[in-house]
């Protein structure tokens, strides 16, 4: 897909990938428009062992690991969050406020809260994304993972349609 200068998908490409991805119906649910989540990542999937390589920094609980996935846009920036024994979170990196790349110093894991502080500017976002102080203009997206602790082994997958309805149901939320 076409990415707008920040790096998001420029709106007719964002039509486009809503058509092939099959989500209009999720944004027609929340009364949103196209538009106003123009911005949302292309699909795309990560498998990942934490026995091997720069995962493994994730067999500690607490522990933050930033990633690019590939999509079929440009790759999106996540990061992936050792929040329990038996979870692995993958949460949209870029903050939504002046756009600081959460990576570690700037994105700091309060792992008793199970919140992501941006301290840029202090925006606070929940295990699930959802934005709880801070001067961001929305949450964060959650993308989807699975993880078998027995193994190590999981997978993320960004750009579902979850994902589109979840941005758009907070955008709703907001009135914008
Ligand atoms: S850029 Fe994250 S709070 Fe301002």
């Amino acid at each position: 897909m076409k990415r707008d200068g920040r790096g998001g998908i420029d709106r007719r490409g964002f039509l486009c990938g809503m058509a092939a991805c099959g989500c209009a119906a999720a944004l027609a649910q929340t009364g949103c428009t196209f538009s106003e989540v123009y911005n949302q990542t292309g699909a795309g999937e990560l498998a990942f062992d934490i026995n091997q390589g720069d995962f493994s920094a994730l067999a500690e609980i607490g522990a933050t690991l930033p990633i690019d996935i590939e999509t079929d846009g440009d790759p999106a920036p996540v990061l992936l969050v050792r929040n329990a024994q038996d979870s692995v979170l993958a949460l949209e990196r870029i903050c939504p406020h002046t756009f600081c790349d959460m990576r570690t110093p700037v994105g700091v894991w309060d792992q008793p809260a199970q919140q992501l502080i941006c301290v840029c500017h202090n925006s606070v976002f929940a295990s699930d994304g959802a934005l709880q102080a801070g001067p961001s203009p929305r949450g964060i997206a959650a993308y989807d993972v699975e993880f078998d602790p027995a193994t190590g082994q999981g997978l993320v997958r960004i750009g579902t349609a979850a994902d589109v309805a979840a941005l758009a149901a907070a955008l709703t939320e907001q009135g914008r």
